[in-house]
C-alpha cells in the first residue's frame, strides 16, 4: 500500500513511519511541504502520490495552547482533518484519523470505561476540537478509520514520562504532586501503529478505542516509570482538584470493544509495554533528561 503519514515527525507519526515502511510505501512530508490547513496543498499532494491511505497523526495537543488560542486548534485540529477527509473523498482513498479520550467528559464511575458508541461530552477546548475533527471526518470521507486513544507515550515527541523524568534527573527537585484519582491507560506508540496496522489489513472501518490493557492512576504510572528506572525523586499523591487542570477527578478509560469483537485488538497490558518501552529506551530517555 501507498501510505501517506501527516504529523510524521510527532510522537505518534514517527512510530507510524518506522512501523510501515516496513511493509508498505510510506510518504512523511514535513510540516513546511504538507500544511494540512492548506487545502490547495493537500490536493497537490494527493494528486502527486495518489495515496490508498492518508494517515493523520497531525495535532495540536498542547491542552493549554488549546485554551488559549482558539484559532490555531479550529485550523490544525479541525479545518485540517476536513481537509484531508475531503481530498481522501476526492482521491477515493482512506482516511485514518487519530482522536482521543478527550471526547467524553471523564465522569462515569471508576471502574466502568467509556465505548466507541458513548456518547460524546468534552469538557476542554482540547476535546472539543478533536470531536469536531471527528464529525469533520465522518461527514466528508467514505472510507474512514477514526482511532480513539489516550495516555500515549513514545521515545518521540514531548510526553508525561519525559517531563517526569526530566524533573527526576535534577539535583535537588523539588516535590512532585501526581493525582491518584486521574486514570487511564498509558499506551506506548509504537503498539498504536500496530494497531493501526493490524485495522487497516484487516478492513477496518469506522471508529475504534485502541488503549492498552489494564489500568492506573498518573500517580501509579509516576510511581512505575521511576521504579522501572530505578530513580529515586519526591513524588507525593494528589487530588487532581489540587493540580492547574482543574477538571475533577477523571475516568478516562477507553474499552477497545470493537477492535476486540472483529479480532484485530492488537494492544496488550499496560505495563508489560511500560517495560519493553523502558528497557528499549532507558539511555535515551535519561540523556535527554541531561540535556534540558
Ligand atoms: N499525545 C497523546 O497522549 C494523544 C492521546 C490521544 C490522541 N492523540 C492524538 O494523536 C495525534 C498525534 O499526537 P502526538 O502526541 O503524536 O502529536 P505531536 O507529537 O505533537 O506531533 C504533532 C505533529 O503534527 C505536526 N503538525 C502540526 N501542525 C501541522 C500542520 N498544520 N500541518 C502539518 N503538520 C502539522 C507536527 O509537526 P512539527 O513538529 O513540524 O510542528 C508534528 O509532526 C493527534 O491527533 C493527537 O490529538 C494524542
Amino acid at each position: 500500500m501507498k501510505i501517506l503519514i501527516t504529523g510524521s515527525s510527532g510522537m505518534l507519526g514517527s512510530e507510524c513511519k518506522t512501523v510501515f515502511s516496513q511493509d508498505h510505501e510510506v510518504f512523511c512530508p514535513d510540516r513546511e511541504t504538507l500544511d494540512i490547513t492548506g487545502w490547495d496543498m493537500v490536493i497537490e499532494m494527493l494528486d502527486d502520490i495518489a495515496p490508498d491511505v492518508i494517515l493523520n497523526c497531525v495535532g495540536l495537543t498542547d491542552m493549554e495552547t488549546c485554551e488559549k488560542d482558539e484559532f490555531a486548534v479550529r485550523k490544525i485540529n479541525v479545518e485540517g482533518p476536513r481537509n484531508l477527509a475531503q481530498a481522501s473523498a476526492r482521491f477515493g482513498c482512506q482516511i485514518v484519523h487519530i482522536s482521543c479520550g478527550e471526547i467524553f467528559d471523564g465522569h462515569k464511575p471508576m471502574p466502568q470505561p467509556y465505548f466507541e458508541d458513548d456518547t460524546p461530552s468534552p469538557l476542554s477546548a482540547y476535546g472539543k476540537s478533536k470531536l469536531e475533527s471527528e464529525t469533520a471526518v465522518r461527514e466528508n470521507s467514505p472510507n474512514y478509520i477514526i482511532l480513539r486513544s489516550h495516555w500515549i507515550y513514545g521515545i518521540h515527541g514531548h510526553n508525561f514520562i519525559k517531563s517526569l523524568v526530566r524533573w527526576a534527573r535534577q539535583k535537588n527537585p523539588e516535590v512532585m504532586k501526581v493525582p491518584d484519582d486521574e486514570y487511564g491507560s498509558p499506551t506506548w506508540a509504537h503498539r498504536l501503529a500496530v494497531q493501526i496496522q493490524s485495522l487497516l489489513t484487516n478492513q477496518g472501518r469506522g471508529t475504534y478505542h485502541a488503549t492498552a490493557n489494564g489500568y492506573c492512576s498518573r500517580f501509579e504510572y509516576a510511581v512505575s516509570v521511576l521504579d522501572k528506572l530505578g530513580i529515586k525523586a519526591p513524588i507525593e499523591a494528589c487530588s487532581i482538584k489540587e493540580t492547574d487542570d482543574g477538571f475533577g477527578p477523571v475516568n478516562y478509560l477507553l474499552e477497545n470493544r470493537y477492535s476486540r469483537k472483529q479480532g484485530n485488538d492488537a494492544m496488550v497490558d499496560w505495563e508489560a509495554d511500560l517495560d519493553k518501552f523502558l528497557h528499549k529506551h532507558a539511555e535515551d530517555l535519561i540523556k535527554e533528561a541531561g540535556k534540558s
